[in-house]
C-alpha cells in the first residue's frame, strides 16, 4: 500500500468520525431539551397542552408576552409571575398591590392585555380530583 493512499483513506475517516460525532452530540441535545420541557409540564400538574416556554424568562410564549416581559421583569424574575395562579380579578389586585407599595408604575392601555396574558396563561390551576360528594342520601344496608 503506498503512502499517499493510506493518508488519503485515513484523512477520510477521521472525517467521517467529526461528522457522526457532531450528528450525535445534537441528538443528544435534542433529548435532553425534551425530557426538561417534559418535567416543566409535570410540574404544571394537569396541564395537557404543552405551551412554548421562553427559555430566558421562564414565561410561557403567547399574546401579550412582549408586554409582560417589558414591564413585569424589571424588579422581580419571572418566576414570581410563573410561580402565581390567579383569576383575572385577583391578578388584578396583584397588580394595584403592587403599584400601591412597590412603585409599579401605571400600565394605561397595556394592563388590559397584560391582564388577559397573566389571566390565560396563569389561571387557577384544574383541581386534580373530582370535587367530594355531596347531598348523598345514605341508606342502611338491610341483610
Ligand atoms: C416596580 C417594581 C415592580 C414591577 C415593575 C413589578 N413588580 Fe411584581 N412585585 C414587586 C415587588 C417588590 C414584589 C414583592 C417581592 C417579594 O415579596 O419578594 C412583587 C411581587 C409580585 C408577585 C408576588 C405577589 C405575591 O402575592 O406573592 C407577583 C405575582 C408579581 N409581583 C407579578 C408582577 C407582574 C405581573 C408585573 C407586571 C405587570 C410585576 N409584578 C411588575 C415589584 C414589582
Amino acid at each position: 500500500m503506498n503512502k499517499r493512499f493510506f493518508l488519503i483513506i485515513t484523512g477520510f475517516l477521521i472525517v467521517i468520525l467529526l461528522v457522526f460525532s457532531y450528528f450525535a452530540d445534537r441528538r443528544r441535545i435534542d433529548e435532553k431539551s425534551m425530557v426538561q420541557s417534559d418535567q416543566s409540564n409535570l410540574n404544571q400538574g394537569v396541564s395537557v397542552v404543552m405551551k412554548p416556554v421562553d427559555d430566558e424568562t421562564g414565561l410561557i410564549i403567547g399574546p401579550g408576552f412582549n408586554l409582560v416581559k417589558t414591564n413585569c421583569l424589571g424588579c422581580h424574575s419571572g418566576k414570581l409571575i410563573t410561580q402565581n395562579r390567579a383569576n383575572r380579578e385577583a391578578w388584578k389586585a396583584t397588580i394595584r398591590w403592587m403599584q400601591q407599595t412597590q412603585n409599579l408604575w401605571d400600565l394605561g392601555e397595556n394592563e388590559p392585555k397584560i391582564l388577559d396574558y397573566l389571566s390565560k396563561n396563569y389561571a387557577p390551576q384544574q383541581m386534580g380530583r373530582r370535587a367530594p360528594l355531596q347531598d348523598v342520601e345514605w341508606y342502611d344496608l338491610q341483610e
